[in-house]
């Protein structure tokens, strides 16, 4: 058991190989004292919280605050009263350990194969005044630089009580000198790398929109000033959870800095009648030695292999072909069929059709929510034309919008109040469609019933679960007056449970999530689906970007990365067929293009990026990443991927613009053996692992603009 009590100077000393988290507990409260490097002693430890005589609350490092006794810092939780008042005094009252780690009720959350592999320590606290209970709930992993926290709300009181913020955990940080790094952007710009000083006064990292959103992504890092790629400390949180979140990183007066993560409070609460538990979601907590690649690996070998689920887990990724970018919405069955004859001579090996496929959808005006084919487009039924896909060889995968419904379809004029809408106001509308109210379960029923009779009907290997807009007249015709605040948190929790009804019923189909792209790309749909649809821009060199900055948190297996054409759709840019594969081959490879139009030369170098991608996918999706050029820092981009074993590894360099008399490019490789020698694919030259780590690869000079080369490394 990793977790060591110090009954006589009152803490808990949680203990993996690397990494010790603190929590001390004093006059009833527990206390932040520590999270970093492993400390091996486990006394003379009560200093570590610096408390001046005299100190008020407020100057305390705590690990759950409460509001309104004197900490003037935003708490982790609030809990209004049925007498109007909004304070609570949360005390110590017990522990529990536990071997292994329990999972959490109807949520996401990472998981153990082995009970050996982590322990729990649950502290219970106790508001002697009104009965609640709450759980402060930490696992720690033994071999990993990883703790989970998430806290458990149990009402043992007998009126009414009201959470108004009720947060997984917070960590306060004895010092201000820190920086923070976190993921923003927009529609078609996921993932963009952001980091800046801590100064007095709060960031704030949320999203309100009803999903985890493309604009903020739940996860942020607190890192020292000095903190590199490969060096300095870096504390990561990573919040598994696909609705409205908030991070917080707040700076006091007495330079100490208050980090705390959960669900979003905007917009929140949630009636606890006596008996009942409120689970907040887990937020995953990695501490790195080694920078922010250190923090990145962690979180990838977490989350590819604890936290992703199902039989293809740890299988190789299929190359597929999708033909959005290729038709849009118009299509048939024959033009299908032609795409996919050519995917199959060209050794692609799954062919996904994307929406437009049911209903009346000719375009984004109508159909949602009527599940059932287009027979003008698809003659013989989706069955005949998966049976016709599969005899060229290849395999059948399919779109849905399953959360969603257009006013005009069969399910909008039979249930109107189906959506989650505020009686008597105006439904926005975005895409011309609404979101189905989730939080009901006869519409859960209803989602369950119709995909699963496609599921079971037509021979399908790969569902892509789209959801393309975000959240608004949040309200639920099903919900009591004081329970309307609960919508947009139900709505995930009716999300989560219908996604593990349909991935258990369908262990063997594949499940890309997307949502227009990397708009909920987090932990908790990760969960359920162990690959997302990076970004519905698909050039390749607004990939490099987009792709470095999903990597910071999300494994490579995840990344879903599409060669599609040039001109590229989304920002008219012309780049290389070879660049444009180099950067999709850097995660789950695939094409989204009109096949039937490639040249045959430009099929030849198809043929051999789907033959190539094949050998190095092991690696590629299971292998350590190695960022080594950051696109948000140069004119280059470059990255690795190397075995467990160091025997094996694979670069990619991309030039994005190409510069007059430069330097001679050397790139200095990382996570190689420095004691063994590599050979290059296609190169005489050996090169020692030292010299490859401390003065690079020579990099053979490139013409022009968006070029890339790729090397195949292995050890002799
Ligand atoms: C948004 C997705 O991100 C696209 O890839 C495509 O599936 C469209 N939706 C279809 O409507």
């Amino acid at each position: 058991m990793a977790i060591l009590l110090n009954e006589e100077e009152h803490f808990f000393h949680l203990q993996s190989t690397n990494m010790s988290y603190i929590i001390q507990i004093e006059n009833g409260f527990p206390l932040h004292a520590y999270w970093g490097p492993k400390l091996h002693h486990n006394k003379n430890l009560t200093d570590l919280i610096f408390c001046p005589m005299g100190s008020t609350i407020d100057r305390l490092p705590q690990e759950y605050p409460q509001y309104g006794s004197g900490d003037f810092r935003h708490p982790a939780y609030q809990v209004q009263l049925e007498d109007g008042s909004r304070v609570t005094e949360l005390v110590y009252k017990s522990y529990r350990m536990i071997q292994g780690k329990p999972s959490l009720t109807g949520l996401p959350a990472v998981y153990v194969e082995s009970k050996m592999e982590a322990s729990t320590l649950e502290i219970e606290l106790e508001d002697k005044y009104t009965g609640l209970t709450v759980v402060l709930i930490y696992t720690i992993f033994e071999e990993r630089n990883v703790l989970t926290r998430s806290t458990k709300f149990i009402h043992k009181g007998s009126r009414s009580i009201k959470l108004r913020r009720a947060l997984s955990a917070c960590v306060d940080f004895h010092r201000a000198d820190l920086e923070i790094l976190y993921l923003s952007g927009a529609w078609t710009r996921e993932g963009h790398l952001k980091r800046r000083q801590l100064e007095p006064g709060s960031t704030i990292i949320e999203s309100r929109r009803g999903m985890s959103s493309h604009q903020l992504n739940p996860f942020v890092a607190i890192l020292d000033q000095g903190t590199t790629e490969d060096t300095g400390d870096a504390y990561g949180f990573s919040l598994v959870y696909s609705g409205n979140f908030v991070a917080e990183a707040e700076v006091d007066s007495f330079q100490t800095t208050r980090v705390t993560i959960g669900v979003n409070p905007f917009d929140f609460s949630w009636q606890l009648e006596p008996g009942e538990q409120f689970q907040t979601p887990e937020v995953v907590m990695v501490y790195s030695a080694h920078g922010i690649g250190g923090m990145s690996r962690t979180f990838h070998k977490l989350y590819r292999t604890r936290l992703c689920r199902g039989p293809h887990r740890d299988k190789e990724r299929p190359i597929l072909v999708n033909n959005w970018e290729a038709t849009y919405f118009d299509f048939d069955a024959d033009k299908i069929q032609a795409i996919a004859k050519v995917a199959a001579e060209l050794g692609i090996e799954l062919f996904v059709l994307d929406d437009g496929w049911y209903g009346t959808r000719n375009d984004d005006t109508s159909s949602l929510g009527d599940w059932v084919e287009n027979r003008k487009k698809l003659p013989n039924g989706l069955a005949d034309l998966a049976n016709k896909v599969k005899h060229y060889g290849i395999q059948f995968g399919l779109w849905v919008e399953p959360e969603m419904v257009s006013p005009d379809s069969d399910l909008y004029r039979k249930h109107p109040d189906w959506c989650i809408h505020v009686k008597g106001r105006r439904r926005t509308e975005f895409r011309t469609q609404l979101v189905l109210d989730l939080s009901r379960k006869e519409v859960r029923d209803y989602l369950f019933e119709s995909l699963s009779h496609i599921f079971s009907t037509v021979p399908i290997s790969y569902i892509k679960w789209d959801m393309n807009r975000a959240l608004t007249e949040l309200g639920s015709a099903d919900l009591p007056v004081e329970r309307q605040s609960e919508t947009a948190h139900r709505y995930v929790l009716g999300l989560y449970e219908l996604l593990e009804r349909i991935v258990t019923s369908f262990p063997e189909i594949l499940f890309e999530s997307c949502s227009s792209g990397g708009g909920r790309f987090d932990p908790g749909m990760l969960y359920y689906m162990p690959q997302t649809w990076t970004s519905d821009n698909t050039d390749a060199i607004e990939r490099l970007k987009i792709q470095y900055g999903t990597s910071v948190v999300y494994p490579v297996s995840s990344i879903g990365a599409h060669v599609s054409t040039s001109p590229n759709h989304q920002v008219g840019r012309c780049t290389p067929l070879g660049t444009r594969g180099d950067v999709a081959m850097s995660g789950n490879f695939g094409y989204e293009l009109d096949l039937t139009k490639f040249t045959d030369a430009e099929k030849e170098v198809v043929k051999m990026q789907v033959a190539t991608y094949k050998k190095i996918r092991s690696l590629v999706q299971q292998g350590e990443l190695y960022r080594l050029k950051s696109p948000f820092e140069g004119i280059e981009t470059a990255w690795m991927f190397v075995s467990e074993d160091q025997k094996e590894a694979l670069v990619f360099y991309f030039q994005v613009l190409a510069e007059p008399h430069g330097p001679i490019k050397r790139l200095k490789l990382k996570g190689l053996n420095r004691d063994l020698d590599y050979k290059i694919k296609g190169q005489d030259t050996i090169f020692g692992g030292d010299r490859l780590l401390q003065i690079g690869l020579p990099i053979p000079e490139l013409n022009g603009d968006f070029k890339s080369h790729s090397f195949h490394l292995t050890a002799i």
